[in-house]
């Protein structure tokens, strides 16, 4: 089976039992400044899975582009992906647990033909307050599965969420695919490694809420959360070893033995290396997608990564030429169907891997001669020295987890402290890869809230003063401040800033109401509501107007009225990227 083929088996039977398919959220969180990327389908939905109302309802079906950056350094394996998608069914305080198991089991067992044996789940043993799910057990023996099916695991396996620090969480029941080999010992069951059981389908009674004190309450709603992920469906489906050998990767594969001159599989090495590209240019195209361009800190930060270390893998498979666009190319051409954005923003895409590639081939070789020598200078020694590796940081521009793992195929740690030391006085941001999970899942606290609404009528303001063309290229909200990103080459004047600073306060004392509708997606556009959304004919919005100054497509949450925000202030206007600016402002009272 093929992936686009899956897709719509999935989605065409969530369909046909009532609900609504949604497309995939972007891969840069819109209301979650805590998080880098969307981890998993249920990240743009924790606002409605928290009670806030969907416009497409109450049942909910997609497949969600992911990324998972904890692993960068595993890729190369058989099974580390930091790119995947999650098909995923929701039900916001509609069905539980019996109709969800339900829905998994024909599913699985009728529309994929997957033979009830090879089937083991997994239940909650209880722990704490919380009680074992012997619901769960017994509505998967009414479908016929026996009790050596059936698995009970305590938290540590069989709770999800919540994805930050606080947010929606409950208990699961993961189904496994056993290939039929023994046990390979009397603990053996689905939660062992040695690879008889492979997870496919991971089931969330979402039904409390954990809060910063690691208090559990339950929610208002009882929701469901499901994810499949589609790379290991497909390689089961296809009784494959691996997930790169699925037809996910087929044309990417074909792609880098075309470059390379070498075959995947040929050897260890080469496969290893074959892998990370791989997976490392179809993260990078994605990301690129979504507007991200490589940087020092944040989002960028990781796709810088990820394009560094693909071009160190692909100079080892022997490819010296700059060539990551034709791999781009496969992936555009591949995945529109399903993400339609990577057609959209093709050329932005192009451009950007190209000039991020020649950059960093310019000193790749370079830099791996001073890293030989450097080697040489601490020969005998366990620890690379800090001011080492910030060298090969800042003159060949080599990401500290490239250097660890050139010393780590040596059998050298690099002395991070230091290096961290020296990163820090020379920039003021961190590299933005740690650290970013702490706080948990954005908060709507009456602050945010307000910063979401100053970003509307700044995004209306830049558009009014500063260039008609201007778009969203990201958004983030913390409690103190907002932080917005579009396109301009070029800086704005102080003339043009005291404008847009003096509208948005302007439209904040005369006090406008923000008005909020659901519409189709096309009469939305139609309106002229801007939006960087890349929606589906057909689906449900909402729509955020604010008088005559704003019409926003959004998820929300926002103000009543704008009265609310008291005052606007612009703190600093800087370039981001090539080509983007990036202003923070803040809200409230201002003398
Ligand atoms: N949120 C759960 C997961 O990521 C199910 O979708 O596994």
């Amino acid at each position: 089976m093929d992936a686009q083929e899956m897709r719509e088996k999935y989605v065409d039977y969530f369909k046909a039992r009532g609900h609504s398919y949604i497309s995939s959220a972007s891969l840069i969180p819109e209301n979650d400044p805590t998080v880098l990327f969307t981890t998993a389908g249920m990240h743009p939905l924790v606002p409605y899975l928290l009670g806030e109302r969907h416009p497409a309802g109450t049942r909910l079906v997609d497949f969600q582009k992911c990324v998972r950056t904890g692993d960068i350094d595993e890729v190369g394996d058989a099974s580390h992906l930091t790119f995947f998608e999650m098909l995923g069914n929701w039900s916001l305080g509609d069905y539980f647990k019996k109709e969800s198991i339900g829905y998994s089991y024909v599913f699985l067992t009728e529309v994929l033909g997957m033979d009830p044996n090879s089937l083991a789940v997994t239940a909650f043993e209880g722990e704490g307050d919380i009680p074992r799910d012997d619901e769960t057990a017994s509505i998967w023996k009414s479908h016929g599965l026996r009790d050596d099916q059936i698995f009970f695991y305590g938290k540590e396996d069989n709770w999800w969420g919540p994805a930050g620090q606080t947010g929606p969480c409950g208990p699961d029941t993961e189904i496994f695919y056993d290939d039929g080999r023994p046990k390979c010992g009397p603990k053996c069951g689905p939660s062992c490694h040695c690879g008889k059981y492979t997870e496919i389908w991971n089931n969330v009674f979402m039904q409390y809420f954990k809060d910063a004190e690691g208090k559990f309450t339950p929610l208002k709603q009882k929701n469901v959360d499901t994810g499949m992920g589609l790379e290991r469906i497909l390689r089961i489906l296809n009784g494959k070893e691996t997930v790169y050998d699925t037809p996910l990767f087929a044309g990417i594969i074909g792609q880098i033995e075309s470059l390379s001159g070498k075959k995947y599989g040929e050897d260890p090495e080469v496969t290893r290396a074959f892998r990370i590209v791989a997976d490392h240019l179809r993260a990078a195209t994605f990301i690129l997608g979504d507007g991200v361009v490589p940087a020092k800190v944040g989002q960028g930060y990781i796709l810088r990564r990820l394009i560094r270390r693909a071009s160190r893998y692909m100079s080892k498979l022997g490819i010296e030429d700059v060539c990551m666009k034709s791999v781009a190319e496969i992936v555009v051409k591949e995945y529109s169907k399903a993400y339609p954005e990577l057609k959209a923003n093709e050329n932005f895409i192009y451009e950007n891997i190209t000039a991020e590639e020649e950059k960093f081939r310019k000193t790749l070789t370079k830099g791996l001669r001073r890293f030989n020598e450097m080697l040489a200078e601490n020969a005998g020694k366990e620890v690379l020295n800090g001011e080492a590796v910030f060298r090969l940081y800042d003159t060949f521009g080599f990401p500290v987890e490239l250097t660890q793992e050139l010393a780590a195929e040596q059998g050298m740690k690099v002395d991070l402290e230091d290096f961290e030391n020296r990163f820090k006085t020379h920039q003021e941001a961190s590299r933005g890869d740690g650290g970013t999970f702490k706080g948990g899942l954005a908060d709507h606290s009456e602050e945010t809230t307000k910063l979401h609404t100053a970003t509307h009528l700044l995004n209306a303001a830049l558009r009014k003063f500063v260039s008609p063309d201007i778009q969203q290229k990201g958004s983030n909200i913390t409690a103190e401040r907002l932080r917005f990103d579009f396109n301009l080459d070029r800086k704005c004047t102080p003339e043009e800033l005291a404008a847009v600073e003096k509208y948005v306060n302007d439209a904040i004392k005369a006090g406008i109401d923000v008005v909020c509708e659901e519409m189709p997606y096309e009469e939305a556009k139609a309106r002229g509501a801007i939006g960087v959304f890349t929606n589906k004919y057909g689906e449900m919005v909402k729509v955020y107007t604010i008088g005559d100054v704003s019409c926003e497509i959004c998820g929300g949450p926002h103000v009543k009225n704008t009265a609310e925000l008291q005052g606007f202030k612009i703190k600093k206007e800087e370039s981001s990227a090539a080509g983007i600016r990036r202003i923070k402002a803040v809200v409230g009272k201002f003398d």
